[in-house]
């Protein structure tokens, strides 16, 4: 190996270098950081992953390595035992303590908490858990500068000390609409692992299409996996496919929220079994863009079988522990009927294990179990359970307040907030405008824990953006529509309230652009944002 004359043009483009610290670099800001004096850390020829032998680190090492290897285009050992020479990122698994943490953190948040150390000779990424390590890799990503020498790397000398403000970081996004394939998700998941977000919730189904292949219904796929709006090309996820997004993402430990939407926008599933129409006919595949009109029918013999097979078939299809059950806009039905439906469809899945999460309209149909059969207690104890997603500022605070008295846990969504399926402004070229123009301050500059003032902060999980993609039809609208919005999300979602400042975001938001430029993402130039600053 040439290390001495290599060593020497690292240390000559150390000189020149001015490499930043997390405060000016990461997205989202982390929640503690001190700079420290000296020269900065040197990821040259010398550079390795050292890691201990426990697989959970040994996974994130080679990701690490792997990424190292990309950018530098050298080969990057990952070893166990080191000789402490300059150059080494070390990956160490540790108690809360260690990590710096406060005494009382919560243990979930602990988990992807992580210390990141840098010296002139080494950079230690410490942490409770995998999620914790992968979330310092993802720092001293954003940390790292590239150096006068080729493939060479500075990273300013600091400390960081972070952990999420809430456990529930996501994204819901719309693939039935228009259906994006696993390809375009990986990237999805890519962009969220940058920003830290923990969630991707897969909108599955709705009226104009039908995305999951359940082994005990394959007509659903079958029939309503072909339309989109528009007449627009269709598709769905094999098993297969999905077995292998999950993969994927939880190898970034973001875990999937597959929804299945009911007991409205279902004309999709109406079009596909004709037994869920009153009239036993399927019904006319619809390709348009209007809410609300389609319906379960509580009576018809085949609606709970129908809630048993599918929901059943999608929570052993799905590791996580959450199954998402829509219930929005359902225009056309009593209160009577929907609160019979909804809590079928949350008995279905108690039974398979999973917590419900629903859209906030959900909320009026969780109080009180009636009767005294054997599955009362049961299901009292999934409806007190489950967690509603407040999305339309309009309505419903009343009902998400009461549902958060009684035990519910709350995602919030406010659509003028983190509906990044709405315009930027009147030129943007795709996208809805009904909860009006949303630019890239709207998506930051708001309080989590002002959007429902009855909702105590510990029933609040977390915060979650959206994309419908009625009028998304490729991988670039999609992204120009997510980003850079969904950056201020992930910061609104896991930095603490003290750290966030919108003048400090934007001149921040460079940065981030530049990557997503260098990886092939679309993105939306704001005129709110420095780009030349
Ligand atoms: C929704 O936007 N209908 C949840």
């Amino acid at each position: 190996m040439a290390q001495g004359t290599e060593g020497t043009s690292d240390a000559r483009s150390a000189a020149h270098a001015q490499p930043p610290t997390a405060t000016d670099a990461v997205t989202p800001i982390p929640a503690h950081v001190e700079p420290r004096a000296g020269d900065p850390l040197v990821l040259g020829s010398g550079a390795r992953v050292v890691t201990s032998t426990d697989p959970q680190a040994v996974a994130i090492a080679v990701l690490v390595a792997g990424r190292m290897e990309r950018a530098s285009d050298r080969s990057i050992a990952v070893v166990h035992e080191d000789d402490g020479s300059p150059g080494a990122v070390v990956l160490r698994l540790a108690d809360a303590a260690a990590v710096g943490l406060p005494p009382g953190t919560d243990a979930g948040l602990a988990q992807e908490a992580y210390r990141l150390e840098v010296t002139d000779r080494s950079v230690v990424l410490t942490a409770v858990a995998g999620a914790g390590l992968l979330n310092a890799a993802r720092t001293l990503q954003q940390l790292a500068e590239p150096g006068e020498a080729p493939g060479t790397w500075l990273v300013a000398r600091q400390l960081v000390v972070d952990v999420p403000r809430f456990a529930w970081r996501g994204l819901c996004l719309d693939v039935a609409r228009h259906f994006f394939g696993v390809d375009v998700l990986r990237r999805v998941v890519d962009v969220m692992a940058s920003l830290k977000l923990n969630v991707l919730h897969l909108h599955l189904t709705d009226d104009q299409g039908w995305r999951i292949d359940v082994p005990s219904r394959p007509e659903l796929a079958d029939v309503s996996g072909k339309t989109a709006v528009g007449d627009d090309p269709g598709g769905f996820y094999t098993a297969q496919d999905w077995t292998q997004l999950l993969a994927y993402a939880e190898s970034r430990h973001i875990t999937v929220v597959p929804e299945i939407d009911l007991p409205g926008h279902v004309n999709a599933a109406l079009h596909a079994v004709g037994e869920l129409t009153p009239g036993g006919r399927p019904a006319r595949a619809y390709t348009g863009i209007d809410v609300g009109f389609s319906r379960l029918h509580a009576d018809l013999p085949a609606t709970r079988p129908f809630l048993r097979d599918v929901l059943g078939d999608v929570a052993a299809m799905t590791p996580g522990p959450w199954v998402h059950i829509g219930g929005d806009e359902v225009l056309t039905m009593e209160p009577a009927e929907y609160r019979t439906l909804v809590r079928a469809a949350v008995e279905e899945l108690a039974a398979a294990g999973k917590t419900v999460v629903g859209w906030q309209e959900i909320a009026s149909a969780l109080d009180g179990a009636e009767g005294d059969g054997p599955g009362r207690a049961a299901l009292e104890e999934a409806l007190a359970g489950a967690i509603v997603q407040y999305w339309d500022e309009r309505e419903g605070a009343e009902e998400v307040t009461r549902a958060a008295d009684q035990g519910a846990r709350v995602i919030l969504s406010p659509a003028t907030r983190v509906y990044l399926d709405m315009r930027y402004d009147a030129a943007t070229p795709v996208g809805l405008d009904w909860a009006g123009h949303v630019e890239v301050r709207d998506s930051y500059d708001w309080e989590p824990l002002e959007v429902l003032p009855g909702v105590p902060a510990d029933r609040v999980l977390g915060v979650e953006a959206a994309l419908w993609t009625e009028t998304v039809r490729t991988a670039e609208d999609l992204f120009l529509l997510l980003l850079p919005r969904l950056a201020a999300v992930a910061e609104v979602a896991w930095s603490p309230a003290a750290r966030r400042d919108w003048e400090a975001f934007r001149r921040r938001l460079p940065r981030q652009t530049r990557r997503w430029t260098e990886e092939g993402y679309t993105w939306y130039p704001s005129p709110q944002v420095p780009w030349s600053h």
